[in-house]
Parts: C-alpha cells; structure tokens; sequence
C-alpha cells in the first residue's frame, strides 16, 4: 500500500488550477490504487507558522532537554515531518507567485526541514556536510502559472525560481532528483486558447502519470 501527502499552497480554494491538477491526480491514482491513502495538508488556507528565534532555538537543544514550551513550538513541524516520514509519495499543487513558491509553501518547507529530523550536519564534511536523513520518496510538482515558457530553454527559463528552489528543497525530504515530477499549468493570465490547451496537457499529464505511479508503487 502506498502513501501519498498532498499539499495544496494556492490561496485560492475556488477556481484554483493547481488544486484542480491535484485533485485529477487524486482521482487518478485512486482509481488506479483504490486501497492506497491519501493524506493532505492545505498550507494555502491553514498557514505554517514562520520561523522564529524560539523555534530555531528548540530545533538546535537536544530532545531530552527541550522544556514544554520548547516542545509546543516544534508541533507544528512534528506533525508535518511525521506525515512525510508516513509518505511514500508526496503530491505538492502550487501556484507561481512572482516567479517563486507561494510564501506558505516556503514557510512549510521551513517546519520540515530540520536538523536531526530530515538532514544530519556534519562538518568534518568539507564538501557536502548536509545530508537528507529521508530516501526514497517521490515528488510530484502540479503548478500553475499565468505566463508561460518557464522550462528549460524557454522565455523565461532564467526566472523560473518555482521548480528548482522546490527541487533542492526536495532533496533534503530523501527526494532524488528523478524522482521529481512536474506537471504544469501554463498562460492563465491570457485565458486564451494557449491557457485552453495547457490546461487540457496538464490534466491529460497528470492522470497519465497518476496512473504509472500508482502501478510502478504497487509493485
Ligand atoms: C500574487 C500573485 C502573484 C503572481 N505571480 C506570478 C508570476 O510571477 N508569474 C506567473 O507566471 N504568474 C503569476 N501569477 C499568476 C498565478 O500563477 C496564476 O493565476 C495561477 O493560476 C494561480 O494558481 P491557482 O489557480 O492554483 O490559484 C501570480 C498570481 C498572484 C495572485
């Protein structure tokens, strides 16, 4: 049986596209995988709290020190980085806010990655002293953006700051590199025929790759 985590970051719950992408995935996978679980955290709607100095303080004592207090301002982050450790498969829907993730959704990657938890620090490692201490699992990327051309190669390729700052988040959640998939939404703002077409590869993209996942999970 699979897990996945999905997280919605649009601060639209009406008329949200990338909600829309996520919740055809869904549909898809389960459909495909009808035993598998589904859990979900709305971090467009119900905001992560930001970081604060009490919490980086929390997150660097030890457990067996942290006072009550300490431990209340870490919950938030517990709770989150158990749902990702009971994930197989993590589905996050998002839109392109100037050019980059939604603040909410950078403040929840803020909650979970956290030393000790999901990355060890090691600095007798001169190169690469951070690594992930989860492996394994699978991101699926569901954006939309009002422009467009934001892939490799494309117009606005140097100002997409969405997948590759999602994509180095995800590597310390034990997501591999080709374990990303990203399936985007593009020309929202021109509510043209090319907003028409994207929207139509996107949903056809997503169902597609629900579909795979879900057999490729079963084994
Ligand atoms: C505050 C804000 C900032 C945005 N910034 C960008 C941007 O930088 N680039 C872009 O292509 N679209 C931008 N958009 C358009 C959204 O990405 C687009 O409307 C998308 O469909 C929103 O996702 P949703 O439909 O899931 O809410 C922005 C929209 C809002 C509301």
């Amino acid at each position: 049986m699979t897990t996945l985590l999905v997280i919605h970051a649009s601060a639209r719950k009406e008329r949200s596209l990338s909600r829309q992408l996520g919740d055809s995935f869904v549909m898809h996978w389960l459909r495909e995988a009808p035993g598998d679980t589904v859990l979900r955290r709305d971090v467009g709607i119900e905001h992560p709290p930001l970081l604060t100095e009490a919490w980086i303080a929390a997150c660097f004592t030890p457990d067996d020190q942290q006072t009550p207090e300490q431990r209340q301002v870490l919950a938030y982050s517990d709770a989150a980085i158990q749902e990702l450790a009971d994930a197989d498969v993590i589905v996050i829907t998002t839109p392109r806010y100037n050019y980059g993730m939604p603040a909410a959704l950078k403040a929840w990657f803020d909650q979970v990655i956290r030393i000790r938890r999901t990355f060890s620090f090691d600095r007798s490692e001169k190169t690469w002293p951070l690594s992930p201490l989860m492996s394994g699992k699978t991101l699926v990327l569901l954006s939309s953006s009002g422009e467009f051309d934001f892939r490799p190669g494309g117009l606005r390729a140097s100002w997409d700051h969405l997948e590759p700052h999602v994509r180095t988040c995800a590597h310390y959640l034990g997501v591999a590199g080709e374990d990303l998939h990203h399936v985007p939404i593009e020309y929202q703002e021109f509510a043209d025929e090319r907003h028409d077409a994207s929207v139509n590869r996107g949903l056809e993209a997503a169902a597609t790759l629900a579909a795979r996942l879900a057999r490729d999970k079963a084994g």
